[in-house]
């Protein structure tokens, strides 16, 4: 193994990396926040006040991303030649829902905020791979009770998924890449900080809220800069 074999890399994706791919961002002026509200649809106070609503919310976006329509752009394809070609390890943590890094070629990802083409039964736990709508009356595939299915993301006010996982890899990387992410949301937004040991880097297509926090940054879309950063990377490092 060569030095440059036990160098890690962690990154850290959010919606901007999907936006050439068609998926809306959140915070951006026509984001999915400008058109509904985090507390009518992302919460668990929601969801049990009211599930039909927030069933129709998950509904809509699985339905878009099952359609096949929906493709991984140069940036997803970009980590996934990374990952291959990179001695060491190449972990994504990704806080996106949808499935384009794995489409995209990348084996190495954790969803800490679930994943939407899963389904998870409140009654039994068992998660799912589910692509069609879902309903507040259907019941579990596993225990045949009814009423406790929903949507296998986190919402605010829920842990995120593999946080020991996602520390052990921050504390163990040398490159921390954050892409596409504003910057806005805890426990990711404090990932720079805990890559004391690493190089950070930010692409981004503008400054994101934490942007001094970062060493380096390059700012764009994400299928350019993202291309253009794996390159130097395989190329020279950083
Ligand atoms: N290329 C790169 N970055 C882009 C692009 C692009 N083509 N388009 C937009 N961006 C940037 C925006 O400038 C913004 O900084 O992507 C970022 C998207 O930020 P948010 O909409 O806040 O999305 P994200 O950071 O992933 O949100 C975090 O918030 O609501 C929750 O659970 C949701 O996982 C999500 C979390």
């Amino acid at each position: 193994m060569t030095a440059r074999a036990k160098q890690n890399i962690v990154v850290l994706t959010g919606a901007g990396i999907s936006k050439e791919s068609g998926l809306d961002t959140f915070r951006d002026a026509d984001g999915i926040w400008s058109k509904v509200r985090i507390e009518d649809v992302a919460t668990p106070e929601a969801f049990a006040r009211d599930p039909v609503a927030v069933h129709e919310f998950y509904n809509a976006r699985r339905a878009s991303l099952a359609s096949g329509e929906v493709h991984p752009n140069a940036a997803h394809i970009a980590l996934a030649k990374l990952e291959a070609e990179w001695p060491g390890d190449v972990l994504i943590v990704t806080q996106n829902i949808d499935n384009l890094h794995e489409q995209g070629g990348s084996r190495n990802v954790l969803h800490m905020h679930g994943e939407l083409l899963k389904i998870e039964c409140q009654i039994c736990g068992e998660i799912s791979n589910w692509l069609d709508d879902l309903s507040a009356t259907m019941a579990c595939g596993h225990c045949q009770a009814r009423g406790g299915l929903r949507p296998h993301v986190v919402w605010f006010g829920e842990m995120p998924l593999g946080m020991d996982r996602i520390y052990a890899a921050l504390d163990g990387c040398r490159l921390f890449l954050s892409i596409g992410t504003s910057g806005n949301v805890y426990p990711a937004a404090g990932f720079v900080a805990r890559a004391g040991k690493a190089h950070t880097a930010e692409l981004n297509l503008e400054p994101s809220e934490g942007a001094t926090f970062f060493v380096e940054s390059c700012y764009g879309p994400a299928t350019k800069v993202v291309t253009a950063y794996v390159e130097k990377v395989l190329a020279k490092g950083w």
